[in-house]
């Protein structure tokens, strides 16, 4: 993999929050809606999807638009979408019925905040507001429609709900496997964080092996990102990732370190981040953006929340 200079370190980190300032811009002016929502409903849309998410998954959308050589303004209503998907998947994550949490990027949860009421409409809310924004606001419209349907697919049954199915009832399948962890990470997780890269590139005219290659890069970093997450459950703290640590065990979740344990668990996330990295080769290595795509890759094995 590459060992940045300190400049370079800088400027992806610098390039990375300009990316993130344009995103959060952006979600604020789209959940601004005055009269036309009741406030019970926005307060609690816009505290969770204005809180200090990394916005991942946006920046991936941004920067595969980028990398495909497209100006990346054409795809942040893709990247807003996703993240207001994102949000209520969270949101709805947190909820007592499925990981009943009450701290979520270093704040009460949604339905602590206010009540669960509030929070489950503000999840339905942000899931259909996304798909607004996604069929209106990115041209052209064909384009628009195979957003929609990349984002439909990714969220849906098969993929980010059907893997939240899985890891809450994953004792009814019977004796756990390798295979079938993987697959509920990818669904549950995977899914959307390729949606993101999907969607990006697509409006980003990419060529079918830039296609491919995202959609290799999107599948490992994916499995990378959730396993670290299972990770800092065990190693890290609420402090630092904003959130309740040591909740899988307790709740009995079916997650990478307690199937094959801490060690082996990093040493997976290092092949899926090392196949990630390897599958960006078909871009051009000195641009910002292909820096900011592999400085984000590595950091999964650094990730301190
Ligand atoms: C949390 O996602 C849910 C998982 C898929 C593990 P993030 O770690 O991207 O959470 P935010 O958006 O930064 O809060
Ligand atoms: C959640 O996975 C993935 C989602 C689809 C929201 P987790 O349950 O592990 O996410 P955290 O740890 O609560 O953020
Ligand atoms: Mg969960
Ligand atoms: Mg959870
Ligand atoms: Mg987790």
């Amino acid at each position: 993999m590459v060992e940045f200079s300190e400049r370079e370190k800088r400027q992806i980190l610098d390039y990375l929050e300009l990316l993130r300032e344009e995103i959060n811009e952006k979600l604020d002016k789209y959940t601004d809606f005055g009269e036309r929502c009741p406030k019970y409903l926005a307060e609690p849309m816009r505290y969770s999807l204005l809180s200090t998410g990394k916005r991942i998954r946006p920046t991936l959308t941004l920067l595969a638009c980028e990398l495909c050589g497209t100006l990346r303004s054409h795809a942040l209503p893709a990247a807003c979408a996703i993240e207001m998907i994102h949000t209520y998947s969270l949101i709805h994550d947190d909820l007592p019925a499925l990981d009943n949490d009450d701290l979520r990027r270093g704040q009460l949860t949604c339905h602590i905040k206010y009540d669960e009421s509030s929070a489950i409409l503000a999840g339905d809310a942000l899931q259909a507001y996304a798909y607004e924004v996604l069929s209106k606001d990115v041209f052209p419209k064909d384009v628009a429609g195979r957003c929609v349907a990349i984002l439909a697919e990714a969220c849906g049954p098969c993929d980010l709900v059907g893997g939240q199915a899985d890891d809450m009832a994953w004792k009814a399948n019977g004796a756990p496997s390798l295979e079938f962890l993987e697959s509920i990470h990818h669904r549950k997780t995977g899914a959307m964080i390729l949606a993101g890269l999907r969607m990006g590139a697509t409006i980003g005219g990419a060529s079918r092996l830039q296609m491919e290659k995202l959609d290799e890069y999107g599948r490992n970093y994916g499995l990378a990102f959730q396993i670290t997450d299972d990770l800092l459950d065990v190693t890290s703290d609420e402090e630092t990732t904003g959130k309740h640590v040591r909740k899988d065990i307790s709740q009995g979740k079916l997650t990478f370190p307690s199937f094959l344990g801490v060690e082996e668990s990093r040493k997976q996330a290092y092949e899926k981040v090392r196949a990630a990295y390897d599958a960006l080769n078909v871009f051009q290595s000195d641009s910002i953006v292909y820096k900011c795509m592999v400085g984000l890759t590595q950091q999964l094995l650094d990730r301190k929340k």
